[in-house]
């Protein structure tokens, strides 16, 4: 197969666009598309100070590298999760990437929080990937306000997107309907937060890491067997494998067509600053944090007895 801009040997196949490229020009595609799915919504601008937020996976170290490359000013923020082996194999993937490519880096251990997901696991009695969310969501927008960054950037692809659109549609929660998005504005005490990846699938994520070189950390958190956007997530690759551009057709069309006739149901919660840390929350008194942190200090004590 021969490359469609300049006929040399393809070496990427994208089948959604109809189309195949050499090295050269998948890395050029891949540019254009993070360009456009910024600029078509407002992401980012050269002057935001943008903190990317670092799994060590192949979406977000693409990301950083793709932005920092297109010229915006890019700080990388690892949460190291305290999960035995894993999180110090992520952690050491993330350092040494940001090393080689001169990025800056900040990186925030949860156990000095106390709230290492083991122990956050062990003290919790409902599944540990939400609660997990929770803690990561709340130190991604504390660390970007507290040093003062304009933006959060997060590595979701279409694939992402996509599996979450789908979540929400087949239980019709029309609330989060209406809110989905590349772009959350700048609200309150959250820092304005972005996907500039929402246009580029998993495959073309994990290319362009490939043909980038970046040694990426491979491993699957080993509390998500099983988690239900992986189901999802599979359910939409068949539907692509049968009729190519559907997933980006299905979330453009919904970016313009079905978020705006949901609007209205994207309740604006009430919020205000939690009476512990001050963050910002829509609960009576403590944010989920905070309250998460009393539970594993009550499991603390009652394993002390
Ligand atoms: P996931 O929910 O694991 O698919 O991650 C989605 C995005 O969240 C990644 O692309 C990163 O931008 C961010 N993220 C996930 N885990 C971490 C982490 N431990 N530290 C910093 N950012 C993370
Ligand atoms: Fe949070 Fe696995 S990454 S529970
Ligand atoms: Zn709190």
């Amino acid at each position: 197969m021969k490359c469609r801009i300049c006929k040399r040997e393809a070496r990427v196949a994208l089948k959604s666009h109809n189309t195949a490229f050499c090295e050269t020009c998948f890395l050029d595609f891949f540019g254009r598309q993070v360009s456009r799915g910024i600029e078509s919504q407002g992401l980012l601008t050269h002057d935001d100070r943008v903190l990317v937020a670092l799994s060590g996976g192949k979406d977000s170290l693409g990301l950083i590298l793709e932005l920092a490359r297109q010229g915006y000013q890019v700080t990388g923020l690892h949460l190291d999760l305290g999960i035995p082996k894993s999180s110090q194999l992520a952690r050491e993937a993330v350092e040494a990437f940001c090393a080689q490519e001169h990025l800056p880096l900040l990186v925030r251990e949860l156990a000095r929080e106390g709230l290492a997901i083991p122990r956050v696991k062990a003290a919790l009695r409902r599944p540990i990937c939400s609660a997990c969310g929770i803690i990561k969501r709340y130190y991604l927008n504390k660390v970007a306000i507290d040093e003062g960054f304009t933006v959060l950037a997060t590595g979701h692809n279409l694939d992402d997107e996509v599996a979450r659109l789908f979540s929400n549609t087949l239980r019709w929660d029309t609330c989060y309907l209406g809110k989905q998005s590349p772009l959350l504005a700048q609200e309150g005490g959250f820092v304005r937060k972005v996907k500039p990846l929402w246009r580029l699938t998993e495959y073309e994520t994990a290319a362009y890491a490939f043909l980038r070189n970046i040694n990426i950390h491979y491993a699957p958190c080993p509390y998500s067997a099983g988690a239900s956007f992986s189901v999802l997530k599979g359910l939409m690759q068949r539907l692509e494998r049968h009729m190519p551009g559907r997933k980006i057709d299905f979330y453009q069309g919904f970016l313009k067509r079905g978020r705006p006739a949901f609007a209205n149901d994207a309740r604006q919660e009430l919020l205000h600053p939690c009476s512990q840390c001050g963050y910002p929350t829509s609960a009576e008194s403590l944010c989920q944090v905070c309250r998460i942190r009393e539970q594993v200090a009550e499991y603390g004590e009652k394993a002390a007895l």
